[in-house]
């Protein structure tokens, strides 16, 4: 009956509208067709050229009610380039049934004339054009049926004079996303009374949000990343509607105890981290919220009443799904104990919350669905073994890195959590082996063991392959080999440095061909290199230094595809020229190969050109003997060459200077290496006074040349003077001879500069006063004559050590005055033209730059490290950024498109 019904009104419907519009056979209507095509006049693009059918529903951009014919939804994006554009109200007014119209991305300033005769547009998108003026609200206005207006990424300046917003009747989501507006829009927003959900993230608001307190339909309000400080507005607990607020890092302060969010009690979703609000960790404030599914309020101040006693009358009302506290706070508290009340946790993190106490293994029986569980940075101390029976079947992410934990690691890690895919339990005291079940982690993505006392072998487990038939259909990931498909294992992290681990590097390895990282360094493992690392291409960090491993290197070390390969402090021995490389291998990657503290012997192999990347070669302390190959000129990035304690010899090759890695810094620092995600084992680089351990992205900051303890013979190039970035040059115990050249005078940001024990002659370059950073500086034994430097600038604070043993040498700090002159003589006659400005004693001025500078940056470092090593996602999205091309980042842009907010999906974002 009522399907008749809708079917004769149908009918009528198209019937009628056959005879008004005279022409309707294909589908379209005549006047939208024309319409369409003058839409693509206006955009000057071809908009629908592509599609010649005359059925203009048909084509792309546009989509009809089915029913009535009449173009339904217009998707303009980013259909218009170069100026800016002030669409005409009438290119649109024919189509009289729109209710979808896309515009975002088209440089769009206004509109001209009226639009109120788009009578049934609901949902308009003018996002992404980057210079409206806020006055485009009023126009807006109109609309009689608008339900969605999409602004985000415009620039929405100017406020004054912003009237009719209360002609929005049935506006109901504003998204104005990374738009900029002025402080004062809040309050005109505030007059947009149906509105149910309001995003304001990332605009650059500063003021008082008490404006959008009238807005008590309000189910949605996104305020995040903006400027937004002091006390929240008392006001604010009026908006009971509220189910989700999102006030994460802005500059809020106060004390949950009385704050409004007390009385937000349909809540649902409560997003407050990066803000300085006092959340007491117990959480008792929200208690009455019912709704209360997700709290994420890390990075906050967690306080701790002193008297507070926990009751056990006192319980909760809501149920958690997600919980994010993590936030650095007072030693020695006690785990939070509302967690005894929640048995829906799927996403946990307490990270750095100092609790204290044993494994709160309740909290995993009463949390069968937990997805994620993140206690890494407390003082949780005794064993980790008292597992579920049951198996969490969810668990996919578990972190309790640095904590006091002790005893053995579990056997039962497998058993009661097999979805596991990223388990990070490093930095604790865990000792025994690692038990053989890990290996059967098949979800197993990430495991970090690092820094315990664990012993005995590596399991011959991991890279155990997995085959599993369900009839027919395989399980897992699948992988081709010689026609029999085996299931591989899924490993591609895996840190066990800082143990007591013996035995061989296992071959089962092998069978992780999805490996990207292998940190076992700093154990006790023996045997050599194995053969099967040169045929892992998809690993990219290799890190077996200090060990004890043997023997020669197998071939395809330095396969094209890997990044970092440290294999520093072990008995490695051999030449190294075997290792050749295919012809046609040509490495973009290779990037930091440090071989020092081995025994390798030969010379140092031409083949190196071949990788153009490399930028750290650290061949010290070895036995390499002849001359440095020309070839170590080709590597044009080259920026820390440390040949040192070796038996090397011949001329140095001025053409080493010619690599523009000693002063390309700046863009190095877009792409920092891999490494920085392994902050345990620093590259180490150390001259004399000054000990130079960088790790990860610092090397950027570092370029430096150690030649020294070598036989090196002939005169310093005076090309070294181009070295201008250098930190560090040290020449010391050689044979050279000849004067210090004078252009050393350029190397403007040197730190240490050692030039003893050689045979220099000549006298020393007053120029060398200029260099400002110095902090070690020796000419000592060589034949130089002459004055030293003399009491000035940094040199002042170079003791007799820095020139003894040159017997022609006088002047200060020498106890031998210079012939025929004053003892104050030493001095230069005037000072040199940067001191002043330098601000004083340059040594000192060194130390702090230096010291604030690696602040900073360890900061960033670990920032990044800690991201990347608790979620695998966007560890994979930063191979991905920093392998493809940093420069093409075009996901950002991509992920902005805008969409209605409620389809967002985040895709990895390069950085
Ligand atoms: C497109 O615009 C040009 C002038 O800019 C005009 O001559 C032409 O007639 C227009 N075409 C249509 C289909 O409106
Ligand atoms: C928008 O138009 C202005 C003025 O014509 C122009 O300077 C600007 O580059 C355009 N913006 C874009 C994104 O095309
Ligand atoms: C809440 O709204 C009522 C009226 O709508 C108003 O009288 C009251 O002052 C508001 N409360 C706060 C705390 O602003
Ligand atoms: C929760 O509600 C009860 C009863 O209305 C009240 O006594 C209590 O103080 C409230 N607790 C909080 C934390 O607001
Ligand atoms: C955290 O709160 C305590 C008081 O509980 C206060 O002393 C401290 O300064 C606050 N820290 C920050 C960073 O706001
Ligand atoms: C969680 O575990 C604790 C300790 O076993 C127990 O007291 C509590 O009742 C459990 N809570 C729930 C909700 O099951
Ligand atoms: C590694 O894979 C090969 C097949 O390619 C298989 O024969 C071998 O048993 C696997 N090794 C281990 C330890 O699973
Ligand atoms: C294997 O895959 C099948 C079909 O996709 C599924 O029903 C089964 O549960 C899976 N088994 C395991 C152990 O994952």
């Amino acid at each position: 009956m009522c399907q008749m019904k809708t079917i004769l009104v149908a009918v009528t419907v198209v019937a009628l509208s056959v005879v008004l519009q005279g022409r309707w056979c294909d589908g379209c209507f005549e006047d939208e067709r024309v319409a369409l095509l003058q839409l693509q006049n206006s955009t000057r693009s071809s908009l629908f050229e592509e599609s010649d059918d005359d059925d203009c529903c048909a084509w792309e951009r546009v989509e009809c009610n089915p029913v009535s014919g009449r173009v339904m939804q217009l998707s303009l994006n980013f259909s218009r380039e170069g100026d800016h554009w002030q669409p005409n109200a009438s290119l649109f007014l024919p189509f009289r049934g729109l209710t979808r119209l896309h515009l975002p991305g088209n440089n769009i300033t206004g509109f001209v004339g009226n639009l109120s005769g788009l009578i049934k547009l609901e949902t308009l998108d003018l996002g992404s054009n980057y210079d409206m003026n806020i006055s485009i609200l009023s126009s807006l206005a109109v609309l009689p049926s608008l339900r969605i207006l999409d602004l985000a990424f415009s620039n929405l300046q100017g406020s004054a004079g912003l009237t009719g917003l209360e002609n929005f009747r049935k506006l109901e989501i504003l998204d104005l996303t990374y738009s900029t507006v002025n402080d004062g829009f809040l309050e005109t927003v505030g007059k947009i009374s149906s509105l149910k959900s309001l995003v304001f993230q990332g605009c650059g608001l500063g003021g008082s949000i008490e404006g959008l307190c009238q807005l008590k339909s309000l189910q949605e309000l996104d305020i995040s990343s903006n400027n937004l400080y002091g006390m929240l507005p008392s006001c604010l607990a009026n908006l009971t509607s509220l189910k989700s607020l999102d006030l994460s890092y802005n500059l809020f302060t106060g004390d949950m105890n009385n704050s409004p969010l007390r009385s937000l009690l349909s809540i649902k979703d409560m997003l407050l981290s990066g803000n300085h609000f006092q959340i007491p960790v117990s959480l008792t404030p929200l208690f009455n919220h019912t709704n209360l599914q997700k709290l994420e309020a890390r990075n906050n101040n967690l306080t701790v009443y002193a008297n507070e006693e926990y009751s056990p009358y006192l319980v909760p009302k809501f149920q958690l799904q997600t919980l994010d506290l993590s936030s650095h706070s007072l030693p020695g508290q006690p785990f939070p104990k509302f967690l005894y009340h929640q048995k829906h946790l799927r996403f946990l993190d307490l990270s750095h919350g100092s609790f204290q106490g044993g494994f709160p293994f309740w909290l995993l029986e009463n949390n069968t669905n937990l997805v994620q569980l993140i206690l890494a940075d407390n003082s949780l101390s005794g064993s980790f073994q008292q597992l579920p029976n049951h198996p969490h079947l969810k668990l996919s992410s578990l972190d309790i890195s640095s904590n006091n934990l002790e005893g053995k690691l579990p056997q039962k890690l497998a058993a009661s959590f097999p979805k596991l895919s990223y388990a990070n339990m490093s930095d604790n005291e865990f000792m025994g082996r690692i038990p053989k079940s890990f290996g059967t982690l098949k979800y197993l993505q990430t495991l970090v063991l690092s820094n315990n006392r664990l012993s005995g072998n590596i399991p011959s487990q991991f890279g155990k392959s997995f085959t599993s038939f369900v009839n027919g259909s395989l399980n897992g990931t699948a992988h081709s080999n010689n026609g029999s498909l085996i299931l591989v294992n899924n490993l591609d992290w895996l840190q066990l440095n800082g143990n007591l681990l013996s035995g061989r590097i296992p071959n089962s390895l092998l069978n992780c061909t999805y490996l990207t990282m292998l940190d076992l360094s700093n154990n006790n493992l023996s045997g050599p290199v194995p053969n099967w690392i040169g045929n892992q291409s998809s690993l990219r960090v290799l890190d077996l230094s200090q060990n004890s491993l043997s023997g020669f290197l197998p071939k395809g070390i330095f396969s094209p595809y890997m990044k970092e390969v440290y294999l520093s402090r072990n008995q490695l021995e051999g030449p190294l020229n075997h290792l050749l490389p295919l012809d046609d291998v040509y490495s973009d990657w290779l990037m930091t190969i440090d071989l020092s503290h081995n025994h390798f012997t030969g010379t140092i192999p031409g083949w190196i050109q071949m990788y153009s990347q490399l930028s750290y070669l650290l061949l010290n302390n070895n036995n390499f003997q002849g001359p440095i190959p020309v070839e170590v000129c080709k590597l044009e990035l080259l920026s820390l060459l440390d040949l040192s304690h070796n038996n090397l010899s011949g001329h140095i090759l001025p053409c080493i200077s010619s690599s523009s890695g000693w002063s390309r810094r700046e863009e190095a620092m877009i792409v920092p290496p891999i490494s920085s995600q392994q902050p345990q084992q620093p590259l180490e680089f150390t001259t004399k006074g000054l000990s130079h351990s960088y790790q990860g992205t610092i090397l950027v900051y570092i370029s430096g040349i150690d030649l020294s303890n070598n036989s090196f013979t002939g005169e310093i190039p005076p090309a070294f003077g181009n070295f201008t970035n250098i930190k560090v040059l040290n020449l010391s115990h050689n044979f050279l001879s000849g004067p210090i050249p004078s252009t050393f005078s350029n190397l403007k940001q040197i730190e240490s500069l050692d030039l003893s024990y050689n045979n220099l002659n000549g006298s020393i370059p007053n120029e060398l006063v200029e260099l400002n950073f110095l902090g070690v500086f020796s000419v000592a034994h060589n034949n130089l004559s002459g004055k030293t430097l003399g009491n000035v600038a940094q040199f002042g604070t170079f003791g007799e050590s820095s020139y003894q043993g040159n017997d022609l040498l006088c002047g200060w700090p020498l106890p031998k005055d210079c012939p025929g002159t004053r003892v104050d003589d030493g001095m230069p006659k005037a000072p040199p033209r940067n001191y002043e400005e330098s601000g004083g004693d340059g040594f000192i001025d060194m130390g702090a730059f230096r010291v604030s500078f690696s602040g900073s940056y360890i900061v960033m470092l670990l920032g990044i490290v800690t991201v990347l090593l608790v979620n695998p996602h966007w560890r994979r999205a930063w191979f991905y950024c920093v392998e493809v091309a940093a420069s093409r980042c075009y996901y950002f842009a991509v992920d902005h498109l805008p969409v209605p907010m409620k389809y967002r999906v985040s895709h990895p974002r390069c950085f």
